[in-house]
C-alpha cells in the first residue's frame, strides 16, 4: 500500500490533503498547501464536468497510485508544473517541460500592460525568447485580428511553443523562429515587440531553489554577470524591428528598474519610456516606443 494510503485508514480526500501538504512540508516544499490543492485537481478533478468528488469520498486504488507517484517525484524537488506536464499562464493551460521556463505570474502583468498600451485591430508581435509561447500566446488569445512570431534560441523550447499554438489558436497566427535576437529581422517590422529575455545574473543562478536552478534551462535565466546582457543586446535592434510608433514591453528584475532605464536612454530613438509596478510596487516592466 502507498505511503499515502497506508498514514490514514480510510483515507479520503480531507485527510489525503492533510497528509500530503504534511509530507512536502517536510520536505521543504515552499507553499505546500498550494501545491497539494494543484495535485489534487489533477487526481481528482479531471471528470469530464470538472468538479471536485465529495470530500468524505474514498479515493480509488487508482487514485491513489497517480497521487503518490506525483508526490514522490514532487519531494526531489522537482518542479510540479513538469510532473503534471503543463500549467495555467493568463487564461491558458500551455503544456511545459524542462525544456521551458515555466512561465510566471509575474509575466501576466507584462501581458496586462501591453493589451493597454495596443489598439484592438490588425497588429503584428514580435515575442523575443518566447520559450512556451506563453506571452505571444496571451496577446493573440485576446486580440484574434492580431498575428505575431515567437523567437528563441532554443529549438526545444520552440517545439512546445508550437505545440501550444495549436492547442490555444485555432489558426495559423503564430509562427516561430530559432535563432539568435536578430532572427526574425527579415519578417518586420513590428507594431508591438515584447519580451521577457533571462536576466538573473550569472552568480545568482546558481543560488536559486531547485526547482529552478536544478530543473530550468539555464539559457532561460542567465543574463551574464549583471544580468542586463539580453537588454544590451535587444534594444539596438529595435530600431530594425519596429515600426514608427510602435511599442515595445520588456519584463525585467525588481531590482533591475534604474540600470534598464538609464540603458534605454541611451537610445535616442525611443520616446515615452518607463517603468511599470506590480501590485507590490516593483519595478517589473519597462516600455517604450520607437519615435
Ligand atoms: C525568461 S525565458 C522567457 C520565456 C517566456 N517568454 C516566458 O515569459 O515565460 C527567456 C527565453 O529566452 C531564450 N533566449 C535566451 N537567450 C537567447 C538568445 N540569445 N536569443 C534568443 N532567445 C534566447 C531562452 O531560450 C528562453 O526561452
Amino acid at each position: 500500500m502507498s505511503e499515502l494510503a497506508a498514514k490514514t485508514v480510510p483515507p479520503n480526500l480531507s485527510s489525503l490533503r492533510r497528509a500530503l501538504t504534511e509530507r512536502l512540508q517536510n520536505a521543504g516544499i515552499e507553499d505546500a498547501s498550494m501545491d497539494v490543492q494543484h495535485i489534487l485537481q489533477a487526481v481528482f478533478k479531471d471528470g469530464p464536468d470538472g468538479s471536485w468528488p465529495d470530500p468524505d469520498l474514498c479515493p480509488t486504488r487508482a487514485q491513489l497510485e497517480h497521487l503518490e507517484a506525483i508526490a514522490a517525484r514532487r519531494e526531489t524537488s522537482e518542479p510540479l508544473p513538469h510532473i503534471l506536464g503543463h500549467w495555467g499562464f493568463w487564461s491558458l493551460d500551455l503544456n511545459i517541460n524542462s525544456d521551458v521556463l515555466t512561465p510566471r505570474p509575474d509575466t501576466e502583468r507584462l501581458v496586462e500592460i501591453a493589451l493597454e498600451t495596443i489598439p484592438a485591430g490588425p497588429l503584428k508581435i514580435l515575442d523575443l525568447g518566447t520559450g512556451s509561447g506563453a506571452i505571444l500566446l496571451a496577446l493573440l488569445s485576446e486580440r484574434p485580428q492580431a498575428t505575431g512570431i515567437g523567437l528563441d534560441l532554443s529549438k526545444a523550447a520552440l517545439n512546445i511553443a508550437d505545440m501550444n499554438a495549436k492547442q490555444v489558436l485555432s489558426d495559423n497566427r503564430a509562427v516561430f523562429i530559432e535563432g539568435q535576437w536578430d532572427a526574425a529581422l527579415a519578417q518586420g517590422p513590428f507594431d508591438l515587440v515584447v519580451s521577457n529575455p533571462p536576466y538573473i545574473n550569472s552568480q545568482t543562478v546558481e543560488t536559486l531553489a531547485p526547482e529552478v536552478c536544478r530543473y530550468e534551462p539555464k539559457l532561460a535565466l542567465d543574463g551574464g554577470a549583471d544580468g542586463l546582457d539580453a537588454y544590451r543586446a535587444i534594444l539596438p535592434l529595435l530600431k530594425h524591428y519596429q515600426k514608427p510608433g510602435g511599442h515595445f514591453l520588456f519584463e525585467i528584475g525588481a531590482d533591475q528598474g534604474p540600470a534598464v532605464l538609464a540603458l534605454a536612454k541611451t537610445r535616442k530613438e525611443f520616446g515615452q519610456i518607463r517603468l511599470w509596478q506590480d501590485y507590490g510596487q516593483r519595478d517589473r516592466v519597462l516600455s517604450g516606443c520607437l519615435i
